[in-house]
């Protein structure tokens, strides 16, 4: 449980996430729209460091991984969310190069440009699209795509 209450019952964010932790997705997407949002990308072999932020369970992380070569990060608030993801991982034999980590989109763990591609699916919202934006483009070595639709380029040095 996230939080002991006085009177011991669960806590609303407790039932949510119970709700939630067993579903393939915490969002509205689809292999396919995660399929149709990669073909946008070009040579997929590029990216060889990948984050998906505000992950979930991880339902489109597994899918960018049949695609994407890279070593891929998802990150969730909910450790609940980051366990089954790699529990997923593990059960798919790609845990060498597809790892949860717990932690929050505004306080990110990752180095400046140390991040080839930035996907993010029914998440950024959650700290403010232009803040999530200005914050994860220092993060991006070259240029990125942000899942939502926003382009996030720039410049090589
Ligand atoms: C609508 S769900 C989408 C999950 C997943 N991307 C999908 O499409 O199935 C939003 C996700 O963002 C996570 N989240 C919300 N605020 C967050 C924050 N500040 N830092 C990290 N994760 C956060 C939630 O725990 C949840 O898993």
């Amino acid at each position: 449980m996230t939080e002991q209450q006085e009177n011991n019952q669960p806590s609303f964010l407790d039932l949510l996430l119970e709700a939630h932790v067993g579903l393939e997705r915490q969002g509205p997407g689809s292999r396919e729209t995660v399929e149709r949002a990669l073909s946008f990308l070009g040579d997929l072999n590029r990216f060889e460091s990948i984050a998906d932020l505000g992950c979930g369970t991880g339902g489109q992380t597994l899918v960018l991984a049949e695609y994407l070569s890279g070593n891929i990060v998802g990150l969730d608030m909910f450790p609940e969310f980051v366990r089954e993801l790699d529990k997923k991982a593990l059960r798919s034999g790609l845990s060498e190069r597809l790892k949860g980590v717990v932690g929050k989109m505004e306080e990110l763990p990752f180095e400046k440009n140390s991040l080839d591609l930035i996907w993010s699916e029914g998440a950024i919202d959650n700290i403010g699209f232009e803040k999530g934006l200005s914050h994860w483009r220092a993060l991006l070595e070259g240029e990125g795509l942000d899942r939502q639709g926003a382009s996030v380029e720039k410049e090589k040095k």
